[in-house]
């Protein structure tokens, strides 16, 4: 699958098959994440790969997110489910103090989130399903891995192979809408 392709045909994944993922291929997801753009390439994001399903169960728990469910009409929580269900969960974290930091702007959210697109993306180019978790309790979460206080975590991303054909595309604004020429304009 070429890059354009994946970007087009990738989708949040929140249902998986219990069918393992493959050594390699996990780290060939970790690999692209690794290679991922940073602030003066500092490189400040760390993860943590989850596969014991006891560990995946608790962190689960921890993301609960029952005003945004309520709000989206969501009966059961797809993201709670897609931790415990998926075969790997990897904790996306940042050494916040390794990023930038510039007129009280911080960096870490944007390297990380340029690494975990990277992966999402590799992942659905092998073939593996993955969903962004970002609503989630960091002191609970970070006390049951054993994260230590200087490291923040930014997301939990449930990895595997998809149970079901990709969901429908969530819907995009047009380029129109999103995209100015020269200046903002009017
Ligand atoms: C920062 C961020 C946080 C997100 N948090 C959640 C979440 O907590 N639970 C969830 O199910 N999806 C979450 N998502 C996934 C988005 O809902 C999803 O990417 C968006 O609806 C577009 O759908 P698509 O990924 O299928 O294209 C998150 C995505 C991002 C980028």
């Amino acid at each position: 699958m070429d890059t354009l392709e994946a970007i087009r045909t990738r989708r949040s994944v929140r249902r998986f098959s219990d069918r393992p993922v493959e050594a390699e291929k996990l780290r060939s997801v970790l690999e692209a994440a690794r290679m991922a753009p940073s602030w003066a390439n500092m490189q400040c994001w760390r993860f943590v790969v989850v596969q014991d399903p006891g560990v995946k169960r608790r962190i689960s728990e921890h993301a609960v997110a029952d005003s945004f469910n309520t709000a989206k009409g969501y009966k059961s929580n797809p993201s709670q489910r897609a931790l415990a269900e998926a075969p790997v969960v990897i904790v996306a974290c940042a050494e916040c103090n390794r990023s930038g930091d510039m007129g009280g702007q911080q960096y870490y959210m944007t390297d990380v989130g340029m690494a975990v697109a990277s992966l999402m993306l590799a992942a659905h180019a092998v073939g593996l399903g993955s969903v962004f978790v970002g609503i989630f309790d960091e002191k609970q979460v970070g006390s049951l891995l054993g994260i230590p206080a200087y490291i923040s975590i930014v997301g939990l991303i449930p990895l595997g192979y998809p149970l079901d054909a990709p969901e429908c595309g969530a819907p995009r604004k047009s380029l129109d809408e999103i995209v100015r020429y020269g200046t903002w304009g009017d």
